[in-house]
């Protein structure tokens, strides 16, 4: 169903890889509310070549930018302005890598190189968009920044590995720059703490399966699909929302106040018979 709730609104969608990605679901969801934006990934995915198909579905033009380069982030920026026809109202930063995760490098024998370039790509690059959109002006009041974490921020989660500290860095700085541009620029800064989802990226995480299962039966809800968490952040776009800032926004069925389900606890009494 759409509400026309993003109408004239303009913005910039980072991290759309296939369709199963967070940011593709928010994609159309932002076209079916009558939003326009410029759809970014890194040059290496885009070699993939399947967001052409999102572009051409909702009218978007691509701009490649390395998250991590505060050039290409400067050219994504003043391009999005100028395609977009003025300054911007919302931006999904939906990244996320890291090598030690992908490489199957265990938490207590990081390879440091690797840590720090998962720490660039999937934190600080959120610092790096926030400072060229803050310093360029290039939000219109009103607007709203989001980036998409998980809950092994706060809690362990063995093999969510150096991502863990990569998303308690990437929710500090939503909250450290959030106070910044909400004072000067009237603009809200939230993270959105997304239930296991199946993408390129949530399947990297060793034990997958497990992980999710296991959500799934401790929350009163369920986990939320991405399609799901595509509907709350166009809410976070819309102007219904204006006075949310500097959170952490749970997204997830209720795991995260959950202490033990009773399906959790059944299926543990039944393994000790
Ligand atoms: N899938 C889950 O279980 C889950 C749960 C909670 C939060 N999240 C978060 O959601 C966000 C989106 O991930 P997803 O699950 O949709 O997976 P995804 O693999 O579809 O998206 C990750 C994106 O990050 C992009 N990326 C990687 N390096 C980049 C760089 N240098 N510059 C620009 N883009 C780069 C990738 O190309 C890809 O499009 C991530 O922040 C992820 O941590 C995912």
């Amino acid at each position: 169903m759409s509400y026309n709730l993003l109408k004239g609104k303009r913005g910039i969608i980072f991290g759309a890889l296939d369709e199963n990605s967070i940011a593709w679901k928010t994609a159309e969801r932002v076209h079916e509310e009558g939003g326009t934006f410029v759809l970014t990934n890194a040059p290496i995915a885009m070699r993939m070549g399947s967001i052409n198909k999102l572009a051409e579905k909702t009218g978007s033009k691509i701009i490649p930018a390395d998250a991590t380069s505060v050039e290409d982030l400067e050219k994504l920026v003043a391009g999005a302005v100028e395609e977009l026809g003025g300054k911007l109202d919302f931006v999904l930063h939906s990244i996320g890598m890291s090598i030690n995760v992908r490489k199957g490098r265990h938490y207590t024998d990081q390879n440091y190189d690797w840590t720090q370039k998962g720490t660039d790509v999937s934190a600080m690059s959120f610092h790096k968009t926030m400072q060229v959109l803050y310093k360029h002006d290039a939000m219109n009041e009103w607007g709203s920044i989001v980036a998409l974490t998980y809950m092994a921020a706060q809690r362990v989660f063995p093999d969510y590995n150096d991502m863990a500290d990569n998303k308690a860095y990437l929710e500090s700085i939503a909250r450290s720059f959030g106070y910044f541009f909400g004072r000067d620029k009237k603009v809200r800064v939230n993270t959105i703490s997304q239930s296991p989802t199946p993408t390129t990226a949530g399947q990297g995480v060793k034990g997958f399966d497990g992980f999710i299962a296991y959500a799934e039966k401790m929350s009163p809800l369920g986990n939320a699909t991405a399609q799901e968490c595509a509907d709350y952040t166009i809410t976070l776009f819309s102007d219904l929302t204006k006075k949310v800032t500097l959170q952490n926004l749970f997204h997830d069925g209720g795991f995260s106040n959950m202490g033990v389900s009773n399906e959790v606890m059944e299926a543990f009494v039944n393994e000790q018979k």
